[in-house]
């Protein structure tokens, strides 16, 4: 096999062992947020990419969280499992195979199996308390002439857990409510109720790699691959939790020293134009700066005279404006043409990146007339959403359109036909 072909096996299934040489935070002193730029050593590993391709990263549950889940399950971690790694103990799945930090819902409706026959156990027990057992009848509350369960059962209030699991299981608002803030281990002390490993194992989803936009530039960072994480921290239930990758990236892994599976997933979409002559408008705020870094780092590489225009924003100019020196030196040298900003909250009212959109209305149409590629990059639910918004109304207003001829513009012309509105959004 030629080395190019082994070389290109890399993936979520075979990743290559990488090792971060950097992991520093960007934020400045006093911040609410944790974003890190973290650098990967591609190493030997043949790896290529290209600006606007993602990385995927494979990460572990925090020691932590596995030490508790065994102790409350009662399990041993020694136990030999088989899973998609082959067979491993125990502590080893529910480290690196399973998602053990958010409970899913498949788990929680099985609990009403558990509940009620929990119930049953209950049953039991109050009725061995009241009668010896018939000899040969075994434990059977309805044998011999046991009193009937109702007799011994207290009525179900409305929220005991048979009540509770079934509320659960009929409400899809309820559901996600109770495992928007919980783990297994919540549940299992929730219910008061015992799972064999195994029957865990086959509830718990796999550990899924994450995809992050690559923050580099190959040609400019040969060898390397490197990315901008928002670091996912909160706190239920008395106990300090987070997301599963950017916490273990953040916390667990040691610069240079462990190794972090990684793998490339390539973007056929978000590219660059080819001719290096076209004008580019990038929006990336937050975390969604990282391509554009990329971008920055490629369009200067490769020297051509499309002029570039970057929106950034976050929550204050003190404390997250990312990669400052790069983007004023970018600015110094005349790479960078223009650069707006929307520091949501240094001021009483909320400046986002829309608003400054709206605000150069007139020029963006103008860049628009003469081709330039829109590039958006960062929060699918709402800013992705305002700014597509924001699109429709700079055609009205700018171009003259009607409501349908902007969106029509902006979705169909744009978007679809000529593919000079892209997304990469998450
Ligand atoms: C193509 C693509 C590119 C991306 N690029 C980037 C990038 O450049 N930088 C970046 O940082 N991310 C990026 N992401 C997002 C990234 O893949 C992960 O989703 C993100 O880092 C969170 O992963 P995690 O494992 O840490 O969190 P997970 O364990 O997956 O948990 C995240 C979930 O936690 C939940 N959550 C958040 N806050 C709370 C709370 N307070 N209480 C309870 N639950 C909460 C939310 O449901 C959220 O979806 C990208 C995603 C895609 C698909
Ligand atoms: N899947 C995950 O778990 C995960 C992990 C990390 C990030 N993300 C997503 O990725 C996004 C990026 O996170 P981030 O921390 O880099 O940045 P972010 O939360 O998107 O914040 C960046 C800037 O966007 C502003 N903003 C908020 N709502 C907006 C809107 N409707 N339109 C335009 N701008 C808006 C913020 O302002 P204010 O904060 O002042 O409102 C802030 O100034 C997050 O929104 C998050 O949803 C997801």
């Amino acid at each position: 096999m030629s080395e190019n072909k082994e070389k290109s096996a890399w993936s979520a299934k075979n990743p290559y062992m990488s090792k971060i040489t950097e992991c520093y935070v960007l934020n400045g002193e006093g911040s609410r947020k944790e974003t890190r730029h973290v650098v990967f050593d591609l190493g030997d590993s043949g790896l290529d990419y290209k600006v606007g391709d993602a990385l995927g990263v494979l990460s572990e549950n925090p020691e932590e969280t596995v030490n508790l889940l065994i102790e409350t399950a009662g399990w041993d971690e020694s136990q030999i499992v088989s899973t998609r790694s082959g067979e491993v103990t125990l502590r080893e799945a529910l480290k690196k195979d399973f998602e053990i930090h958010r409970v899913n819902k498949k788990f929680v409706n099985s609990l009403s199996e558990k509940v009620t026959s929990s119930g049953m156990r209950i049953t039991v027990k109050l009725i061995e308390s009241y009668r010896e057992p018939v000899a040969g009848s075994g434990p059977n509350w309805m044998g011999g002439d046991a009193p009937l369960q109702s007799e011994l059962l207290p009525s179900i209030p409305g929220d005991d857990p048979v009540g509770r699991v079934d509320t659960l299981a009929s409400d899809p608002k309820a559901m996600e409510d109770y495992i928007w803030s919980r783990d297994y281990i919540d549940v299992l002390r929730d219910f008061d109720v015992n799972y064999s490993a195994e029957e865990f194992l086959e509830l718990a989803d796999k550990l899924k790699p994450r995809l992050y936009s690559i923050a580099s530039s190959h040609d400019a960072h040969p060898g390397f691959v490197e990315l901008t994480v928002g670091i996912v921290r909160y706190s239920h239930h008395g106990r300090d939790r987070g997301g599963l990758c950017t916490v273990y990236l953040a916390d667990e892994v040691e610069v240079n020293e462990t190794d972090v599976g990684v793998f490339m997933s390539p973007t056929k979409s978000f590219v660059l134009p080819a001719d290096t002559s076209t004008d580019i408008i990038m929006v990336g705020p937050g975390t969604g700066i990282a391509p554009f870094r990329a971008f920055m780092e490629q369009r200067i590489y490769d020297g051509g005279s499309g002029k570039n225009w970057l929106f950034f924003g976050d929550q204050s100019e003190k404390t997250e404006f990312y990669y400052k020196e790069s983007i004023e030196s970018w600015l110094d040298e005349g790479h960078l043409y223009e650069f707006t900003t929307a520091w949501s909250r240094d001021q009483a009212e909320k400046i986002y990146v829309q608003h400054r959109l709206k605000e150069h209305g007139a020029r963006i149409w103008e860049w628009f007339e003469r081709g330039a590629y829109f590039y958006i990059c960062g929060d699918k639910t709402y800013m992705a959403k305002d700014v597509h918004r924001a699109l429709i109304d700079i055609a009205k207003e700018h171009g003259g359109m009607s409501d349908e001829d902007a969106t029509y513009f902006i979705e169909k012309t744009m978007m679809k036909e000529e593919k000079r509105y892209l997304r990469d959004v998450y």
